[in-house]
């Protein structure tokens, strides 16, 4: 089968630029906590960068997942079942995907991500793991109302969110999310996805600063990209990667620091910052199985079962879609 056709679902101004990067960049920049979404770091460059970072030894969450994928691989087919359309939000590489699609015997796949070109050649990979697999790539935000292909309309869907992305939204837009997804899915669908847990500092905030400064550089290159594509002119040498935990929100926070006072422009604007003042760059929620539970049940979705892996700790939860009925 291979790949069927790239769908694409993402503008682009004259210059090739997401009219949504330029806003979000704009507005970030202009509040008092300055900050620019997590989902703005994934250009090629910072999607490849992203792909160095899960074979740190430091950062666990892709290990802890694929041992787990692999261990209980048979478990899960058994809950999952054949014969449904997998829909992965995020799918970026797709490195752990084979070993969900090797196990439940899918009936397509869709590799949903903002990196087109990114996307392509992950998914030209995939399709040619899996020669019999129609594969139907749409390069979307999944963080937005995606219309899926046509030819899975009658498909029961299984949703694939790994790798605790969830997490980088805060519980509101995270609520919002697994909503919209519920919905897009339909009833009798599942969904598969990735949770980091809560756990002891040193080794969070280790993941996310890790000594080789791979971390730092795919912080530092979303400073770059912003030169690059809105013509700013940050002095990138000017800033350093600090990742902290913060304990209230039960999250990691990435913040760009300014090591001196500056001033730049962005698209001919002007943007003044002091001596320590951050931009904040990305959370990366964190949550205990409770918590987890609950967050998709505010989303319309029901646990049905969790895989833990204990050292460090992640989990995989298999959650249904929950009917819409009056409940007391
Ligand atoms: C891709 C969002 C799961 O939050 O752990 C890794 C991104 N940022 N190191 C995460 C990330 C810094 C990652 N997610």
């Amino acid at each position: 089968m291979g790949i069927v056709r790239q769908l694409r679902q993402i503008s682009a101004d004259d210059s090739g630029v997401d009219p949504a990067f330029r806003a979000d960049v704009h507005a970030g920049l202009a509040q008092r906590q300055k900050a620019i979404p997590a989902r703005w770091f994934y250009d090629a460059t910072g999607s490849a960068l992203f792909e160095d970072i899960t074979a740190l030894p430091e950062y666990y969450p892709t290990r802890s997942e694929t041992d787990l994928l692999t261990r209980h691989a048979a478990d899960m087919a058994a809950a999952i079942g054949p014969g449904r359309a997998v829909v992965e939000l995020g799918s970026g590489s797709s490195t752990k995907t084979p070993l969900l699609l090797q196990a439940i015997g899918p009936a397509a796949y869709v590799p949903v991500d903002i990196s087109g070109d990114f996307l392509r050649d992950s998914a030209t990979a995939l399709a040619a793991r899996f020669p019999g697999l129609p594969v139907y790539p749409v390069e979307a935000d999944f963080t937005h109302k995606v219309d899926l292909p046509r030819e899975i309309a009658e498909r029961p869907k299984l949703g694939f969110f790994p790798g605790s992305t969830i997490g980088n939204m805060v519980a509101r837009t995270a609520i919002d999310l697994l909503r919209g997804w519920r919905a897009t899915l339909g009833d009798g669908a599942l969904l598969l996805i990735g949770v980091d847990r809560i756990k002891d500092i040193a080794t969070l905030e280790r993941a996310y600063d890790d000594p080789a400064g791979v971390t730092a550089a795919f912080n530092l290159n979303l400073l770059e990209r912003i030169n690059r594509e809105l013509g700013g002119t940050i002095p990138v040498d000017n800033f350093t990667h600090r990742a902290v935990w913060n304990d209230v929100h039960a999250r990691i926070e990435m913040h760009l620091v300014a090591a001196c006072d500056m001033e730049f422009t962005v698209d001919g604007r002007a943007y003044a910052m002091a001596k320590g003042e951050t931009i904040h760059s990305e959370n990366s929620h964190k949550y205990g199985p409770r918590d987890a539970n609950l967050l998709l049940r505010a989303g319309g979705w029901t646990p049905v079962r969790t895989w833990d892996d204990a050292d460090p700790a992640f989990a995989l939860i298999l959650a249904a879609a929950t009917e819409f009925r009056s409940a007391p």
